[in-house]
């Protein structure tokens, strides 16, 4: 049975990425203590990017021990690597570069490859080698951060999709309504195996979402695919600013 949400709600900005920050810290360490690595996987959109430069800044980044982590994606739009729409062109310029992280460690998803079925095996092979797992088994991240669409879609599993109901695979192709259509996407088998998974979400207008979501007042509202994470061995931590938690009944 999957533990309930551990939902924390913290001022807006820079509390914000603080707190997420000691919270990725934190989960560093236990992972490296339990398995000599961590195994971090990066959402994309806007969100994130504030903790990514958080994480880099002088305050955090001698904190971590950066031989040992290992930087994997939970989604990525099908575009070049410098493209302005990457996730990995996003988390380049926020972490990556200003921490000097050597590319053997980050683990990223092709999208720049014509097939993105293709794409798509690649990085499930990747994340199999990664974690010593074979089929039918499902590879356990450490951790998986996520965003929150206001459609109620997380990494790359949009309402409705092919992607959302991939039960067996590691890897999907997703289809997004807005920009680019094509994506490469981790699975809810993945999410729902990782050790922890932590959502990120800020800013006013997702708060009618996470409260659809974490207070859902019919079964309709089950249905979104963020609903559906879930960890069933692992723990879901909603990290929410004050503006994208203001309706939510808890906290107040
Ligand atoms: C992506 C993300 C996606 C994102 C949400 C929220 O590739 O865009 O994986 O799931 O987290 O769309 O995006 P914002 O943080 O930009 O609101």
């Amino acid at each position: 049975m999957p533990a309930a949400p551990d939902i924390r709600i913290v001022a807006d900005g820079r509390e914000w990425a603080h707190q997420a920050a000691a919270l990725v810290h934190a989960i560093s360490e236990a992972a490296i203590e339990a398995s000599g690595r961590f195994l971090l996987t990066l959402s994309g959109g806007a969100t994130p990017k504030i903790l990514y430069q958080t994480l880099a800044a002088p305050e955090w980044k001698d904190r971590f021990d950066w031989s040992r982590i290992f930087f994997l994606f939970g989604d990525e739009r099908c575009v070049p690597a410098d493209h302005p729409q990457s996730n990995f062109a996003m988390a380049q310029a926020a972490l990556f570069q200003p921490l000097a992280i050597h590319l053997d460690h980050i683990y990223r998803m092709k999208g720049e490859l014509s097939d993105p079925s293709a794409a798509a095996q690649d990085y499930g092979e990747t994340l199999r080698r990664l974690t010593q797992c074979g089929p039918p088994d499902i590879p356990r991240l450490d951790l998986i951060l996520l965003g929150l669409g206001e459609d109620g879609h997380t990494a790359s599993l949009f309402p409705g999709t092919a992607a959302l109901r991939d039960n067996t695979g590691v890897v999907a192709v997703g289809q997004a309504p807005t920009g680019v259509a094509s994506r490469l996407t981790l699975t809810l088998g993945v999410l729902n195996r990782a050790t922890v998974v932590l959502f990120l979400v800020s800013g006013s207008g997702k708060a009618p979402i996470v409260r659809a979501i974490l207070e859902p007042r019919s079964e309709v509202n089950r249905l979104f695919p963020a609903s559906m994470v879930a960890p069933t061995q692992g723990q879901l931590i909603w990290m929410l600013d004050r503006s994208a938690g203001a309706q939510l009944t808890i906290g107040h």
